[in-house]
Parts: structure tokens; C-alpha cells; sequence
């Protein structure tokens, strides 16, 4: 705890050195880390900060309206930039280029807001393993290796850098954050894009919010699983009805890990997983299987691409 109090204190002391008298852009996703970003240099400046939320169109289903409403009071702008990073990601199938154009994306959004309000500083919730993976070739996580050179904001504070997520928890729960975001599972910037392997497009973006909100509507509750999601992973062939099916095979995963760089996959009850696949099954219509990821990390990574 004391150790938790002292990093508060310094990361406060940090913000404001950094940011001298500007005005700071906050990228808040609602994530836990991006969250106690926005409660630190809430502390640390005051009004000089600028949180901004973006509705990219890949965020799971029903997260717009939740988010404004529990950072309302930090005066939250939203930013409804949808169809921008839809039609940019429109038919992309690599994943490291969809972490790229999710970047560049995002920075451009920011940039407008940044030229909006004058300010010069980009916060971020980077943690310590989106450092490490980026460095180590494994993925260009968005906020690390996916941004674009050329940025046009003069700084980038990132105040978690040196912390693990579970670190991150202990620090929410210090600053009183509400249990819903200090608990919170991760969830990747990049968002849907990363969870549809292969092509991206309008249509397979909303069968992955609506499959990823049953998924976790059966499974949060009863497991508490670190994280639990589900991924277009193909196709494959099924019936429905009288007709013949190419449908989408989603693949479900559930895992428990101390800081996301293992995991181990949870046991299921056979009954919980019969139920997420009758649901997907029978109010998706695209959907031809569903199946259960066993895999750990490593060798698997928690997301699919
Ligand atoms: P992996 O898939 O690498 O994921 O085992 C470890 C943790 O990181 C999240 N993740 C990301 N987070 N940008 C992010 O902000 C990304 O590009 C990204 N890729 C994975 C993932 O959800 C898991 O919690």
C-alpha cells in the first residue's frame, strides 16, 4: 500500500512537471489504465486536462453509453469517428496493419481535438507489457509500436509505463475508482479489428460485438475470468433450417493470468458453453460453430491476432 500511495504521489509530481502550463489530451477508453490515467492528471492539472473518448465502431456492444455516463463528470467529450475507422480497416486482413491504421487513427482523432482546444501533451494508459511485447517483435501493440512517426503532438506522457496491470488495479482501487473500472477486463485498443481473423468489414465487426457481449454476459458473473472473449477464427460449413450454412466459426476464450504475458484457460462447466453456443447460434444468423479454446499462454496469445 505504502508503495502504491508513493507512485500516486510521484506520478502526480511527474504530470505536472511534464505538462508545465498546457493543456494535456487524455485518450480515455474506459479501461482501468487509461481510467487511472484520467483520475492522476485529473489530480495533477486540474482542467487542464482534456479527456476524450472515441466510439471507433470496434468497441463491444453498449461501452459508448456506459462510458459517458460514468465519466460524465470529468466533463468526457465523445467523439463518434465510426465510419472514419471503419472504412479505413475495410477488407484489411494483417493483423499488424490493423494495429497500425487503429493508431494512426486514433492519433489523427486526437490531433483534430488537440488543434480543437490548444493543447500540445497526448496522456496514454501504456503499461509495461505493451512495451515489452512491442519491443520484442511479438505484437505492435496500438498505443506503442502502431504509432505513425510523423505525430503532431509535442509530447507523450505515458505515467503507467513502468506498471503491470494487476499493479494498475492496486493503484485504481488506492484512487477510489468505482470497482466496475478498477476490475475491469482488458481490452485491446485495437478492439473487434484484433478479434475477426482475417478480413475486416462491417458486417463481421457486429457479429463479434453481439457473440464477445454473450460470451460475457454468461461468463463474467459466474467465473471472473482475468478476460474472456470470443473471435471469428474462419468459416465452416452447417445447417439451419432446411439450408445449407458457410457460416462463421467463433471461438471462445476464457482465461485467468496474474498480468496478461501467461494465461491459463478456465474449465467451463460443459452446461455454460452449451448455452453460449445456443444463444450465438440461434440469435446470429451467420454463425455456423462455436468452439472452446483450451490453449495457455504460451504458446497462444490471449487475442487472436
Ligand atoms: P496477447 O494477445 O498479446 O494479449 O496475449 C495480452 C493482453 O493485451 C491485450 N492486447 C492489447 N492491448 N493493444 C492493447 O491495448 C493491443 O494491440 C493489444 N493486443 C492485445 C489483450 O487483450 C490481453 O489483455
Amino acid at each position: 500500500m505504502v508503495k502504491t500511495e508513493k507512485f500516486i504521489a510521484e506520478a502526480i509530481r511527474r504530470i505536472q512537471a511534464e505538462s508545465g502550463d498546457e493543456k494535456v489530451v487524455i485518450a480515455l477508453s474506459g479501461g482501468v489504465d487509461s481510467s487511472v490515467c484520467a483520475e492522476l492528471a485529473s489530480r495533477a492539472i486540474g482542467d487542464r486536462l482534456i479527456p476524450i473518448y472515441v466510439d471507433t465502431g470496434l468497441m463491444r456492444k453498449g461501452e459508448t453509453a456506459r462510458i459517458s455516463e460514468i465519466f460524465g463528470h470529468l466533463g468526457l467529450k465523445v467523439v463518434h469517428a465510426a465510419d472514419e475507422f471503419l472504412d479505413a480497416l475495410e477488407g484489411e486482413e494483417d493483423p499488424e496493419k490493423k494495429r497500425k491504421i487503429v493508431g494512426e487513427r486514433f492519433i489523427r482523432v486526437f490531433e483534430r481535438e488537440a488543434k480543437a482546444t490548444g493543447a500540445k501533451y497526448l496522456l496514454q494508459g501504456t503499461i509495461y507489457p505493451d512495451c515489452i511485447e512491442s519491443e520484442g517483435g511479438i505484437k505492435s501493440h496500438h498505443n506503442v509500436g502502431g504509432l505513425p512517426l510523423s505525430m503532431e503532438f509535442q509530447k507523450v506522457i505515458e505515467p503507467l509505463r513502468e506498471l503491470y496491470k494487476d499493479e494498475v488495479r492496486e493503484v485504481a482501487e488506492a484512487l477510489d475508482l468505482p470497482k466496475e473500472i478498477a476490475h475491469r477486463m482488458p481490452f485491446p485498443g485495437p478492439g473487434l479489428s484484433v478479434r475477426v481473423v482475417g478480413k475486416v468489414t462491417r458486417e463481421s465487426i457486429e457479429v463479434v460485438r453481439e457473440a464477445n457481449a454473450i460470451i460475457e454476459d454468461v461468463l463474467v458473473e459466474k467465473y471472473r475470468p482475468w478476460q474472456c472473449l470470443g473471435a471469428l477464427v474462419g468459416r465452416g460449413t452447417g445447417v439451419k433450417g432446411d439450408n445449407r450454412l458457410f457460416g462463421w466459426i467463433v471461438s471462445v476464450r476464457a482465461v485467468n493470468s496474474r498480468d496478461g504475458m501467461t494465461a491459463d484457460p478456465i474449465e467451463i462447466a460443459f452446461a455454460d458453453l452449451q448455452e453460449i453456443e445456443s444463444r450465438i447460434t440461434s440469435t446470429i444468423p451467420s454463425v455456423a460453430r462455436v468452439v472452446y479454446d483450451i490453449t495457455p499462454k504460451p504458446p497462444a496469445t490471449i487475442e487472436y491476432e
